[in-house]
């Protein structure tokens, strides 16, 4: 791991997995950390954690798709650390199920963390980063599901595709800005997290428990299909090694499971050719 002492992390969605694992490896590198999730409990524990080993952590339990709790949580940053080095856009959740059943709350819900997290991070840090004139990197955590699509997860899939290619844009306007901040793009297979538990943070004004389609055997099975994908994920310890990895060679699209590359080029020559989509299969 290169030398991370003194250096400024934020990351969203740092209180289980992906994040959580950045967190305490940055903490043990000497880093100072702004962390930030909707899970109040699992948040504290963290810092109480990587406090006791003498890091300095600040937290904010904060909705990252709402705007103006991002706006306060970059300010109370920069007011505590003064600049950020790395902001990680890592909050995510996901939801199983067919396109034309599931209730629209599913859609609003799942495209606010994915997508609206990740573009609330880059307009409420990025400003002051541009203006930090110090090399510095927003990473946002996609999919390989923002690159093939799988028939279970319509939903999901398509925010993903959508953090994407909003990353691809952000890094050339980056770019063409000739600033000091560059863009990454995660892009992981199966990871074994907490993601198949998400449904417990779900804000009430969009949960909506007593849909008929919840009742189905349709989404049932593919709900089954989600939960039980996680036992075949990597551990989260070595999706982050490839992660720390990706981001200290300069790596754009870090891929944890690169055995599915065939995948994608399979995807982009049936663009070519103009053929259907193709199911997602190992
Ligand atoms: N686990 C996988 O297989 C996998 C694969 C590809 C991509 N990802 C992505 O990795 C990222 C991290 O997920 P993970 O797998 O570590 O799952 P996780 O559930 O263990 O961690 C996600 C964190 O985000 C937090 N969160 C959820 N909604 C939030 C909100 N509205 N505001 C703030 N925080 C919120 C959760 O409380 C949780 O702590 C996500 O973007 C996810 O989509 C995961």
């Amino acid at each position: 791991m290169s030398d991370y002492k003194g250096k400024i992390v934020v990351i969203t969605g740092a209180a289980n997995g992906i994040g959580k694992e950045l967190a305490s490896r940055f903490a043990a590198q000497g880093a100072k950390l702004s962390l930030a999730d909707i899970d109040s409990e699992n948040l504290g524990k963290l810092e109480k954690e990587l406090k006791g080993k003498g890091a300095e952590v600040m937290s904010v339990v904060l909705d990252v798709s709402d705007f103006n709790a991002m706006e306060n949580f970059a300010k109370k940053t920069f007011e505590k650390f003064g600049s950020v080095d790395y902001l990680f856009n890592n909050a995510g959740v996901i939801a199983a199920g067919t396109i034309w059943e599931l209730p629209l709350s599913d859609w609003e819900w799942v495209f606010g963390v994915n997508v609206m997290g990740v573009v609330h991070g880059i307009k409420t840090f990025v400003p002051q980063m541009l203006k930090q004139d110090k090399e510095s990197c927003v990473i946002n955590t996609a999919s390989l599901a923002g690159m093939v699509v799988g028939e279970n997860l319509p939903v999901y899939v398509s925010s993903k595709f959508a953090a994407l290619s909003l990353t691809e844009v952000f890094d050339l306007q980056l770019q063409d800005s000739g600033s000091k901040v560059r863009a990454f793009a995660i892009c992981p297979g199966i990871v074994q997290t907490d993601l198949k538990n998400c449904k417990r943070h779900r804000p009430a004004g969009l949960t909506n428990d007593n849909d008929a389609y919840y009742k189905t055997a349709d989404y049932k099975a593919k709900e089954t299909t989600l939960q039980e994908s996680f036992n075949s994920g990597i551990t989260v310890e070595k999706a982050v090694d490839t992660i720390l990895e990706g981001i200290e060679k300069g790596t754009f699209y870090i891929m944890t499971h690169p055995e599915y590359n065939p995948l994608i080029s399979l995807r982009v020559m049936g663009i070519l050719k103009g053929t259907r989509p193709v199911k997602f299969q190992k």
